[in-house]
């Protein structure tokens, strides 16, 4: 990054800071089920590089001057252990350990109910990108502080194709249209309320909190974060987490 970027957004996050009280939901409530051979330890509660996975992410929030306090979501089954892993750690930011739902959308939900009244905008993050950097996090609050609405996400990098349910080629999609959606989706704290409860009016079910908002009208701004921000799902993503740490320390 020049210097001159970075002087940019430093004045950004001045003028934001002033402006805009920013928590972050992490949700860790997951089963991890798709993390095969680690029996008896659901994902959050692995160890990458000498802490708990969830650590990663809960760090990373800490460290960034865009959030003000964090809620972390996590087990019913696993609160007492994740509050004593975190009197290991010594944070800057308030954290509040609540406890989620059945569903990733109900654990959201729950993360959403904890914040402070206070709260202008609302991050929220999924644990299991636990390679989420301070940077990628100032990239996107401040995206969302522009647009009400952002989201972390990378460019399709592989050609697309549209299939039969049987397994054959329909079409090739044009990919520069096409972007994954990552961690962290960030709104105006009243836009996600209002979207959450509408969808629950409806029993409308999302894989992804941005969709929450599409169902009520609003545009999101896509903030390319690169392909390193990966989603820990299986043992391959974990070892591939366990690379990407270590060129970071290499840089
Ligand atoms: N999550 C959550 N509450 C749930 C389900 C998921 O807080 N009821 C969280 C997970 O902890 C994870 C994130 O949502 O950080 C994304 O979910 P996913 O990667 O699917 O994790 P798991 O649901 O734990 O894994 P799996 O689907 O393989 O069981
Ligand atoms: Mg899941």
């Amino acid at each position: 990054m020049s210097f001159t970027e970075k002087a940019n957004r430093v004045l950004r996050f001045l003028k934001g800071k002033k402006r805009h009280k920013t928590a972050a939901v992490i949700l860790a409530a997951g089963l991890g089920t798709r993390m095969k051979g680690t029996e008896g330890q659901t994902k959050q509660l692995l160890t990458l590089n000498g802490k708990p996975l969830f650590m990663h992410a809960v760090q990373s929030f800490d460290a960034s001057p865009y959030i003000d306090e964090l809620v972390l979501v996590v087990r019913r089954e696993e609160y007492r252990e994740v509050r004593r892993i975190l009197k290991g750690y010594r944070l800057k930011k308030p954290l509040r350990l609540t406890v989620g739902g059945d569903t990733r959308q109900a654990s959201a939900r729950r993360g959403l109910e904890a914040i402070s009244d206070d709260m202008e905008y609302i991050a929220v993050h999924d644990a299991a990108r636990c390679l989420i950097t301070p940077d990628m996090i100032a990239d996107v609050v401040t995206a969302a502080h522009a647009n009400r609405a952002a989201s972390a996400g990378s460019p399709v990098t592989d050609t697309i194709k549209q299939v039969t349910k049987d397994g054959y080629v329909e079409k090739t999609i044009d990919r520069s249209t096409l972007f994954r959606a990552q961690t962290p989706q960030v709104f105006e704290c009243n836009l996600y309320r209002a979207a959450t409860y509408a969808a629950l009016d409806r029993k409308q079910t999302v894989t992804d909190d941005n969709m929450l908002v599409e169902l009520i009208g609003q545009t999101v701004k896509m903030v390319d974060c690169g392909s390193e921000n990966i989603k820990v799902t299986t043992k391959e993503d974990l070892t591939l987490a366990r690379i990407i740490l270590r060129m970071r320390e290499e840089k």
